[in-house]
């Protein structure tokens, strides 16, 4: 039986994570951490496991969930997918994953897109951008409730966006990092949920709207300072807004006393910007740093953290490896 398999890039916010969700803008990037999906042919009840996991389940021919909650995205996809006219078959998926789950790198959006990939592939089907993108942020919305699209974006695009909710993509940058600047993610293995913390920053946002509209403003001026910095390769300035991303999303209460110990550390270690990535409250940092402090910066966030690793942006999305 051939099995149809595709991957499909994490993601990284440098700007906008929270403000995106009421009409800020966003600057994401795709990241060279992968979700895998191999999925075969098989009778109903469908299979799917998440190797390394306690998510494992059924699928029913009617699209019920028998088994861990974490398979009802993938329960969307398909009847997102039978909507859309497709005859649906039974299957059996494996989902392996180098992205940690619930640390602000994408994990779930990346295991949608590549599982929407590799199932209508084994229907004879490729999906095309737009399509993919609709299925990865459907499932995104049974997941976290009320996602912007940045994580789903990023992970169907790849490379570095701008991206606004309602609108998508406004730009992509086409520029390299230089390799004298390095990306390094700080993993706090801290698990927490998306929903909370966006939820609670709208409603605090509702309350305060007359002071709280002026953080939004900021930000998006910082995605448009960002990308300046970022075409000019200004990286002094792009860690400088970094920083002042920080401030911001600190005044909004999604970063943590764990947090701000871990881009603390990686500042008096050189590091030129840090900043909270993703939903926080826990989660992952992304630090810009020269590339020759790397070593010095992992070294002295490794007490506080689950792994810290240099990162390289994926200039290209979710795919099809084989099939
Ligand atoms: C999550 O990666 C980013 C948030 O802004 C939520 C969203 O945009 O959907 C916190």
């Amino acid at each position: 039986m051939t099995k149809s398999i595709s991957i499909s890039p994490g993601k990284v916010i440098l700007f906008g994570e929270h403000f995106v969700v009421r009409g800020s803008k966003a600057l994401v990037a795709a990241i060279d951490l992968y979700a895998k999906v191999e999925i075969e042919e098989s009778s109903w009840p469908s299979e799917i496991i998440s190797e390394g996991t306690e998510i494992r389940g059924k699928i029913t021919a009617d699209l019920k969930v028998i088994g861990s909650k974490e398979l009802e995205p993938f329960a969307k996809i398909l009847s997102i997918l039978k909507s859309w006219g497709f005859q649906l078959s039974g299957f059996k998926a494996r989902i392996s994953s180098e992205i940690p789950m619930s640390a602000g790198l994408g994990s779930s959006a990346a295991s949608a897109a590549a599982f929407s990939l590799s199932y209508a592939n084994m229907l004879g089907y490729k999906l095309n951008d737009k399509e993919l993108f609709t299925l990865s942020n459907e499932a995104e919305k049974v997941t976290h409730g009320n996602p912007s699209g940045v994580d789903s974006a990023a992970v169907t695009y790849g490379g570095i966006l701008i991206f606004k909710k309602d609108v998508g993509i406004i730009s992509r940058l086409n520029t390299l990092f230089s390799d004298k600047y390095s990306l390094i993610i700080a993993d706090s293995g801290i698990k927490r949920s998306t929903s909370v913390p966006v939820r609670d920053v709208l409603i605090l946002s509702e309350k305060l709207w007359p002071a709280l509209s002026l953080i939004y403003d900021a930000a998006d001026k910082i995605i448009d300072l960002g990308n300046e910095a970022i075409s000019n390769g200004d990286y002094e300035t792009l860690g400088t807004l970094m920083n002042i991303n920080q401030g911001l999303l600190n005044s909004i209460g999604v970063s943590s006393i764990e947090l701000e110990e871990i881009i603390y550390r990686s500042r008096l270690a050189g590091a030129i910007g840090a900043k909270l990535t993703g939903a926080g409250r826990g989660g992952s940092v992304i630090i810009l740093a020269p590339s020759n402090k790397i070593e010095n910066i992992i070294d002295r966030v490794k007490c506080c953290v689950k792994w810290a690793s240099r990162i390289k942006i994926s200039q290209t999305g979710a795919r099809l490896i084989s099939s």
